[in-house]
């Protein structure tokens, strides 16, 4: 196996060279700004946009419920899905559809999942933003083998996982206590419950395959709700909504396409010219490409999550509404914001989200509000359109000048500081400290209930995530956060020579967590490490 190859990063294709030569405008754009990706096209015609009705993805009823909490089950299965009007899209689900089902939680309240694998590859689950135990967490190597795996396949699927960890892993440590771990057929993920109200999700995180697996459908969402946001006045029920903004191609068979180096995903990585990251030419919402929704002339929460592997939105409402500030932020990857923060656009890098509440009050009866992505091009500068109703109703819900508690951490108090530079490697994929990712090494050790500092510093944009806790942005370059640093963050976007420094402070578990690139392109070409709560 080699590893240059499926790491397979030519220092050129990185280089200004390589990118300027592809003679898209919108390529040399993207030079300019630093943006990560390669398009790569579909290779059958798109459909028209705002055709399809924004589909909400189902809410998962617990099989069982007890004192302690909600037991859930989920298999992972193939499952033919119509994506793209009249094309058969054959997708990896959670439940059979795409999005899987949102999981509905109640802090303070465990939700036990028992996730079946009935795909032809292994798995982990990551709940994204869960505050987990460690055995829970979906460590990359922790894997759930399909049901009816042989003891000898089993044992083949350990190799792969090993080979996929950097030839040569076999006989680290890491490796064997992660083969130790790995499961055939079921598996549960305990979640206790123990954090605040929030827009979580769920997706695959194999080590060196989250990348085509998230693409192919492993995603979903996990809210929690508590008493303190349940206290508030926002829009809730049928006026709260997940959006889950996903780019992806589709090849002439309808299948997703996706540029893997082995189309059978034996081996991970993407071809060369993928590297940076893939993007795709067609934008679902909730799984549908371009979707519409009537809208009644109040407020509505939307929960956006960017569930892309590598694509960078800057969302909008078009036309914006008379006096602008159209987006007013509610809450961050960890919850509601102290005060709401007002935005014409929101930057939203993979895996962030941003609860927003739109008023369409502001907006005539019979407009067409389409939510636009100002860092797109032709159809990807497209999301969705809400179209305004006439009907009378009356709007129950406000905003509140404030929203809830937020502990401020304290720098001061940081016991240890710590950098972590996000860089490719030349020639051999994307590292952190210079670094690798190999499963059981670890970077760093932070102790229970101390606050630290992590510096972040990046060569390109990398959405760097942290497992476990939530942290706090103190800074950007020596200067203050940025608009979109507000409130308790799990995934920071850093642009290109950018420093973020952030407090974290890591609470109830102790064990091995990691810290990653959530552009999963980079995440599967090693930009991964573990840290140790002790
Ligand atoms: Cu959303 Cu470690 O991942
Ligand atoms: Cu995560
Ligand atoms: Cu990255």
């Amino acid at each position: 196996m080699n590893r240059r190859r499926f790491l397979g990063i030519g220092a050129s294709v990185l280089g200004a060279g390589a990118l300027a030569a592809v003679a898209a405008p919108s390529a040399a754009r993207l030079l300019a700004e630093g943006r990560p990706g390669q398009l790569l096209s579909s290779e059958l015609d798109l459909p028209g946009a705002f055709r399809t009705a924004l589909p909400l993805p189902p809410v998962l009823r617990p099989v069982r419920t007890d004192a302690t909490g909600d037991h859930y089950e989920i298999t992972q299965q193939v499952a033919t899905l119509e994506i793209l009007p009249g094309v058969k899209t054959e997708a990896w689900t959670y439940g059979g559809g795409f999005p899987g089902p949102t999981l509905v939680a109640r802090s303070g309240r465990a939700a036990v999942v028992r996730h079946r694998n009935e795909l032809p590859v292994p798995t982990t689950t990551h709940l994204h933003g869960g505050h987990t135990p460690a055995d829970s967490d979906g460590y990359p190597v922790d894997l759930l083998l399909p049901v009816g795996t042989s003891d000898d396949d089993a044992r083949r699927m350990a190799d792969i996982a090993d080979m996929a960890g950097m030839p040569g892993m076999a006989g680290m440590p890491g490796m064997r206590h992660a083969a130790g771990r790995n499961v055939t057929g079921e598996r549960t993920y305990t979640y206790p419950g123990k954090q605040r109200a929030a827009t979580l999700w769920y997706h695959d995180h194999r080590m060196g395959f989250t990348g085509p697996a998230v693409w192919r459908g492993l995603a979903g969402f996990h809210l929690v709700h508590d008493d303190e946001e349940a206290a508030l006045p926002l829009p809730h029920g049928e006026r709260d909504l997940p959006l889950m903004i996903a780019d992806r191609s589709f090849a002439a068979d309808g299948s997703f396409r996706y540029p893997a180096v082995d189309p059978d995903l034996g081996e991970p990585g993407v071809t060369d010219a993928y590297a940076n990251g893939v993007l795709g030419d067609v934008i679902l919402v909730n799984g549908a490409p371009w979707p519409r929704l009537d809208v009644d002339r109040v407020r509505y929460r939307l929960r956006l999550l960017n569930a892309s592997n590598t694509r960078l939105y800057r969302l909008e409402l078009d036309p914006q509404p008379t006096g602008g500030d159209a987006l007013v932020q509610i809450g961050s990857d960890g919850g509601l914001l102290a005060a709401p923060v007002r935005h014409d656009g929101i930057e939203i890098a993979p895996a962030e989200r941003f609860d927003v509440v739109v008023d369409f009050a502001r907006y005539a009866p019979g407009t067409e509000v389409r939510l636009v992505n100002r860092f797109g091009s032709g159809r990807t500068a497209e999301v969705m359109r809400f179209d305004v109703t006439a009907r009378q109703v009356t709007d129950d819900a406000t905003v509140p000048d404030r929203l809830a508690t937020v502990e401020a951490l304290d720098a001061s108090a940081a016991v240890a500081t710590r950098d972590f530079a996000f860089r490719r490697s030349r020639g051999d994929g994307w590292t952190i400290n210079g670094r690798l990712y190999e499963p059981g090494r670890n970077i760093a050790t932070p102790a229970l209930d101390e606050v630290e500092l992590w510096r972040f510093s990046s060569d390109l944009h990398h959405p760097v995530h942290v497992h476990l806790n939530q942290f706090q942005v103190i800074g950007r370059n020596g200067e203050d956060p940025g608009p979109y640093d507000a409130g308790w963050k799990d995934t920071v976007d850093l642009r290109p020579a950018e420093a973020v420094e952030v407090l974290v402070r890591f609470t109830d578990y102790a064990g091995v967590y990691m810290l990653h690139c959530h552009n999963l392109e980079h995440e599967d070409m090693a930009m991964m490490a573990d840290f140790t709560v002790r």
